[in-house]
């Protein structure tokens, strides 16, 4: 690999120079063009996406949140922050804290201890789906050095979009039958996307026209404008709602070093697959042509593409970035050539010098993902479990021991032996609950997530799954049915990535361990929102006796908030 990769990892802490990053926000709904038609997003100060985040390794950010909407309440979780200590502040409504109520304002407090490329987003029903999402970027602290050379760095958001507002997707998902929001209109990088025309019109089979936008419109895409002979770090994550994508550049290769705000094996790619929930960084040389410019594409994979792949320019400042490329953008890989996929992913490695697992767990969860219904309506459940979050904290019940605030006997760690995962359920019923693993603090535990067909024959989806307050090492992924005592063989605990989001790929399973070191109450779920939405998670607690102060604020809404606010302080 390139003399830009310094084997050493630098052990990132707090340093003296630690700085204090505070944030007023307001969310509310307004009226934007995302793809050049007008739809109702969410923006938070007015922008949509929310702004960027940029903090050095160390600092704390506050964020004060306040609640604009007029009839629904709001979170916003910080998606890859571990919470080191503040398990309250990481935004999951129902887990770890109530619903900031229209008119309220709730304060996040958390520091973030190492350099990583990650986003934050809302966590109270669809509210991601809406567009409320921003970018969270975490660099070296100072006087400290990534592992990395670059000259330049670019920020790609990527999102998918819908012309349906999100309120009656939700109602169409939780109908009887239930009505499937189908594929999005558009994809859009850093919320900007095209609808109903293509960049590359001039190329398209399927005769799009092209696009008329002005530069400055909210839905022009912005070019990335480089020079030639240097390197760039783009950073890549991903906030859709449904799809799985593929990201590629014309005529460039790409060198992967990063996976959800941890340092990986560098390879060299023409292309990446990219997760709801996922973050990479990879490093673009820019070695070509410097008299043309080349296209930059993000295009659907894992579900039968009925949506344009997003497009936008790089710009070889040598020309200009009106000029589009002569030849057509890279072709999106095959939607369902899953062995392509998961071989994408079998070459992600932890950087050397990242800590190793534990060679062996002391607890294990098989979950088996299923599609189900419950009177008729639509669900997704775990270990036969369609997860419904308790309009009381998980958090508040178990700091304050309120016996009442969901179901203390713990969900299925298995599934029956003789479930048959290649073919529909034979029992199609699934029941609602709020139970949660608990863990004691400080053991391994291995997760094997275990897919199944749906309720329609031949049918077994893509799941990325998302741990909040943890990275955990991805072990091994495997066909058909988990085999215990055999599959546990092969798994690589020599250099397994560190991730906190994983694809489970269709009739197969996927196998991580995590240590349970971070006292608090974890949600890991799908990250597809209509899937969540529809019961597809389950909630891990650990550590509880050792679970610092929590604030009032997070545990109560309205008076009681204020109430129990001034009791603490007279
Ligand atoms: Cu980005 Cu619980 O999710
Ligand atoms: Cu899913």
């Amino acid at each position: 690999m390139g003399m830009w990769w310094i084997v050493a990892v630098a052990i990132l802490a707090h340093t003296a120079s630690a700085a204090v990053r505070e944030y007023a926000w307001e969310v509310e709904y307004k009226f934007g063009w995302p793809d050049c038609k007008e739809g109702m997003v969410m923006a938070v100060n007015g922008q949509f996406p929310g702004p960027t985040i940029h903090a050095l390794a160390g600092d704390t950010i506050v964020v004060h949140l306040t609640n604009k909407l007029a009839t629904e309440g709001l979170v916003i979780h910080w998606h890859g922050i571990r919470q080191l200590g503040s398990p309250w502040a990481d935004g999951a409504s129902g887990v770890t804290q109530c619903a900031i109520s229209p008119g309220e304002t709730f304060t996040y407090n958390f520091t973030v201890d190492k350099p990583g490329t990650h986003f934050y987003h809302g966590h109270y029903g669809m509210q991601r789906s809406a567009g409320l999402y921003g970018s969270l970027i975490i660099d070296a602290a100072k006087g400290k050095k990534e592992p990395l050379r670059y000259d330049g760095e670019f920020n790609l958001l990527l999102s998918d979009w819908w012309h349906e507002d999100v309120l009656s997707q939700e109602i169409g998902l939780s109908s009887r039958p239930m009505r499937w929001i189908g594929e999005a209109q558009s994809i859009l990088i850093n919320g900007r996307g095209q609808f109903n025309c293509s960049l590359a019109a001039q190329f398209s089979s399927t005769s799009l026209p092209t696009c008329t936008f002005k530069e400055g419109d909210q839905c022009a895409p912005q070019r990335l404008h480089v020079e030639p002979n240097k390197t760039y770090r783009i950073r890549l994550a991903s906030s859709t709602a449904l799809a799985s994508l593929n990201f590629a550049v014309q005529g460039h290769k790409l060198v992967v070093v990063e996976a959800d705000g941890n340092y990986i094996t560098p390879f060299t790619t023409d292309d990446i697959d990219i997760y709801s929930g996922e973050t990479y960084s990879v490093l673009l040389t820019t070695d070509q042509d410097p008299s043309q410019n080349y296209y930059i594409t993000a295009g659907v994979r894992g579900r039968k593409p009925n949506t344009p792949p997003a497009l936008t320019v790089l710009n070889y400042v040598t020309v200009p970035s009106s000029q589009l490329p002569t030849s057509p953008p890279p072709e999106t890989p095959r939607w369902n050539d899953f062995d392509r996929s998961k071989n994408f992913s079998k070459k992600i490695f932890a950087a050397m010098g990242s800590p190793s697992p534990p060679e062996t767990f002391d607890e294990r969860l098989i979950l088996l993902n299923t599609q189900n219904l419950i009177d008729g309506f639509t669900k997704w459940a775990i270990n036969n479990v369609s997860l419904t979050v308790p309009g009381t904290p998980y958090l508040g019940s178990v700091k304050y021991n309120l016996r009442t605030g969901f179901n203390r006997s713990s969900p299925p760690k298995d599934y029956p032996v003789d479930y048959d995962i290649m073919n529909p359920p034979q029992n199609r019923n699934t029941k609602q609950g709020n139970g949660i693993y608990v863990f004691p603090f400080n053991v391994t535990v291995d997760v094997i997530l275990q897919n199944a067909n749906g309720l329609n024959a031949n049918a077994s989806e893509i799941h990325p799954w998302h741990l909040h307050g943890h990275d955990f090492w991805v072990l091994d992924y495997g066909e058909g049915k988990f085999k215990p005592g055999v599959d546990e063989k092969t798994y690589n605990l020599k250099n397994p990535p560190l991730r906190n989001t994983v694809a489970l790929y269709p009739y197969g399973w996927t196998a991580l361990r995590f240590v349970t070191d971070n006292p608090g109450v974890w949600f890991f779920h799908c990250h597809i929102e209509p899937h969540l939405h529809m019961g597809m998670g389950v909630v891990f607690a650990e550590g509880l006796n050792r679970i610092g102060k929590v604030p009032d604020e997070a545990l109560g809404c309205g008076l009681t908030k204020q109430f129990l606010m001034n009791r603490n302080n007279p």
